[in-house]
C-alpha cells in the first residue's frame, strides 16, 4: 500500500486530497495545526469508507519541530502499516492574507514566508530519509503566481518560489526516482483568507472560463490522479487547476 503525508489535511483542499487518496487505496497521514477536531472528522470519514488514516499535529512555521514530527511519522508508519517508509508528501498547509505591498508588515511577510516556502523546504529535507525511492512530492502553489491579483504579493511571491523549488527538487531527487510537481489552484471554495463572500465569489466566477469557482474535490481528485501510475512521467511541472482562471 502506498502511504501519503498531507500537511494541512484537516480542512479545505488538504481534506479533499486526503479523502480522494484514501478512496484510491492509499494510507493517509494528515496533519493539522490547531484544528484537531476537524482532522479527526477527516480520519473518521476515511475510516467509515474502509480506508486507514492517522492525524498528527504539525505547525509548518516552526521548522525546529520537524525532527520530532519525523519521529512521530516513523512511529506511525511502524504501528499502523508495519512500514518503514512513506511514498508521497503533499506540502499543502497554508493561509491567506490580503494586504497591499504598501502596508504589509515585516511580521506578516515573515509569517507567510515560513509557512509557504521555508516550511515546505525544510519539512521535505527532514522527511526525505523516510521517503521511499520512487516517491512523489506535490507542492501546492497558486494561480496567483501566474496572474497578479490584488493584495497577495508576498503570498504569491512565495508560491512562485515554491514552484522554482519544485524544479530543483525534481532535479536533485531524480537519482532516487522521486518526482516533484506543483499544483496551482485557482479560486476554490474553502476557508482560506476568511472564505468567499457572495460578491467576491461572483467576481471570481466571472473571471473563470468555466463560470464558477472551484470546489475542493476539483483539486482533491486531480491530485489523487496525478499520484497514479498512469501519470508517472509527469515531473518538474506546475499544473494549474482553475477551470481557466483569468485567461
Ligand atoms: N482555496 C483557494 O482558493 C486556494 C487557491 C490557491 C492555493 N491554495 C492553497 O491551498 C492550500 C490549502 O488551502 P485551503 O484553501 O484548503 O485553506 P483552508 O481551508 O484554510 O485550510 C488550511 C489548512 O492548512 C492548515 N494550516 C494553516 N496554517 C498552518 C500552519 N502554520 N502549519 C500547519 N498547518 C497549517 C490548516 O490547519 P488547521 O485546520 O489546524 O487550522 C488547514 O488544514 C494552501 O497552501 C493555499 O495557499 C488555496
Amino acid at each position: 500500500m502506498s502511504i501519503v503525508i498531507i500537511t494541512g489535511g484537516s480542512r479545505g483542499l488538504g481534506a479533499s486530497i486526503a479523502v480522494q487518496c484514501a478512496k484510491r487505496g492509499m494510507g493517509v497521514i494528515l496533519t493539522y495545526n490547531s484544528n484537531r477536531r476537524a482532522a479527526e472528522t477527516v480520519v473518521d470519514t476515511i475510516e467509515a469508507d474502509g480506508g486507514k488514516a492517522v492525524a498528527l499535529e504539525l505547525d509548518v512555521s516552526h521548522s525546529e519541530t520537524f525532527p520530532a514530527f519525523r519521529d512521530a511519522v516513523g512511529e506511525t508508519l511502524a504501528k499502523t502499516w508495519t512500514a518503514k517508509a512513506f511514498d508521497v508528501l503533499v506540502n499543502n498547509a497554508g493561509y491567506g492574507l490580503y494586504n497591499p505591498i504598501a502596508s504589509v508588515t515585516e511580521d506578516e511577510f515573515d509569517g507567510l514566508f515560513r509557512v509557504h516556502l521555508k516550511g515546505p523546504f525544510f519539512l521535505t529535507q527532514t522527511l526525505l530519509p523516510l521517503m521511499a525511492d520512487g516517491g512523489h512530492i506535490v507542492n501546492v502553489t497558486s494561480a496567483t503566481s501566474r496572474v497578479a491579483t490584488a493584495g497577495v504579493a508576498p503570498y504569491a511571491a512565495f508560491k512562485g518560489g515554491l514552484e522554482v523549488l519544485t524544479r530543483y527538487m525534481a532535479k536533485e531527487f531524480g537519482e532516487r526516482r522521486i518526482r516533484a510537481n506543483s499544483i496551482a489552484p485557482g479560486p476554490i471554495r474553502t476557508e482560506l483568507g476568511g472564505g468567499l463572500t457572495p460578491e467576491f465569489e461572483a467576481l471570481l466566477a466571472g473571471q473563470t472560463a468555466l463560470g464558477r469557482v472551484g470546489e475542493p474535490d476539483d483539486v482533491g481528485c486531480m491530485v489523487a490522479s496525478l499520484l497514479s501510475e498512469e501519470n508517472r512521467w509527469i515531473n518538474a511541472q506546475t499544473i494549474e487547476i482553475s477551470g481557466g482562471y483569468i485567461i
